[in-house]
């Protein structure tokens, strides 16, 4: 039983680039839940925070975890942290929305999936693209191009200021387990498959210790090919998503939220679609499973098998030569 008739109190640690704008949402007004708590490392900005909001501030996220107000937790800190916080709420009965990537690796994740099954908490990965409003039009439009050829996903971002981005103890990896996690649950997302097969290669432009350029490729369960390029060395930002069929070509520009069916040399079909802020979509979803007991959209095993398939990219690139992904991640 909430404590808010019809609301779950979610408590948010982490208030850097993305954390705000789950505080933003929250602050406005999503339906089924509202902000009860908040973390972050900076004390001053915390506590200022407190009183601008009248929203409890916690430096240590331990406590907040326990904290009654507290229903839910909300992890949008860089990934180190998930593992340990994922722990912290199962063990304190709360369910818990995790920012994508999940886990660092694979070993990680599933101890997480498996400690919230174990403490019958639900367990969401925030892989935010899945809400978004132009690439739900493209898979509900695949069969119109059917059948389908090969998936070829880009994501192309700048280099944000953060220095724990090129730290593998806090990011786990570089670009492509940071960003290109978006592309790999999309795979999953648009074909309902699983990927058996990683090859790659990473390139480091930038950053010293993780790669900030990745192109990487998959085979599906069945056979079915798929291109990942992404990077952080671009001005400006490019995430596309296009599905190329025998009967025709679906591109989805996400960023301008434009989604266009090629026939021939014709344009068949241009469409804009109306857009909305995807931590509000996630938000509301999350809300909805915690009321309802129905089950989260994007489970933690979802994010989990994203992990595996970037882990099995690293492998591949290390190793010069196609890996198996881990299918029983
Ligand atoms: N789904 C998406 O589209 C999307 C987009 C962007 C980011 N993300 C994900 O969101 C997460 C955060 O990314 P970001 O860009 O927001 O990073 P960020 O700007 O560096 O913010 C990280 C936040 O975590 C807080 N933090 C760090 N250590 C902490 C601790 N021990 N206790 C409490 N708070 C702590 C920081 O507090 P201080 O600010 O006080 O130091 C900061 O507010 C990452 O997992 C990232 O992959 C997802």
């Amino acid at each position: 039983m909430s404590r808010v008739p019809g609301s779950v109190g979610l408590g948010v640690v982490g208030m850097g680039r993305h954390g705000s704008r789950y505080v933003k949402h929250l602050l406005d007004g999503v339906p089924g839940c509202h902000l009860a708590a908040v973390s972050r490392t900076d004390t001053a900005a915390g506590r200022a925070f407190t009183e601008r909001h009248g929203v409890p501030f916690f430096a240590d996220w331990r406590e907040l975890v326990t904290r009654s107000e507290v229903e839910a937790v909300v992890a949008v800190t860089p990934p180190g942290l998930n593992r340990d916080i994922c722990l912290s709420a199962a063990r304190a009965g709360k369910p818990m929305l995790i920012e994508k990537p999940l886990a660092l690796t694979v070993a990680e994740g599933r101890e997480m999936v498996d400690a919230a099954r174990a403490a019958g908490v639900l367990l969401m990965t925030a892989q935010t693209l899945r809400f978004t409003p132009v690439l739900e039009r493209l898979r509900s439009s695949l069969p119109l191009i059917a059948p389908l050829e090969y998936l070829s996903l880009t994501m192309r971002a700048e280099r944000p200021p953060h220095t724990w981005l090129d730290d593998p103890a806090q990011a786990g990896g570089g670009v492509l387990l940071e960003i290109g996690i978006h592309l790999l649950d999309l795979i999953r997302y648009l074909t309902g498959e699983e990927a058996v097969e990683a090859a790659g290669e990473m390139d480091r432009r930038h950053t010293a210790r993780v790669e900030d350029l990745a192109q990487v490729r998959f085979r599906l369960a069945s056979g079915l090919p798929c291109y990942v390029e992404v990077s952080r060395v671009s001005g400006g930002r490019v995430c596309r998503a296009e599905a190329v069929g025998q009967a025709g070509q679906l591109l989805a520009d996400v960023d301008r939220s434009l989604l266009t069916r090629i026939e021939g040399r014709a344009i068949a079909a241009a469409e804009s679609v109306p857009d909305r802020p995807a931590v509000v979509m996630v938000l509301e979803a999350f809300a909805r499973s915690l009321m309802t007991g129905a089950p989260v959209p994007v489970s933690g095993e979802d994010g989990l098998r994203a992990v595996a398939m970037a882990e099995a990219c690293y492998r591949a690139a290390r190793e010069g030569r196609p890996v198996p992904v881990n299918r029983t991640a």
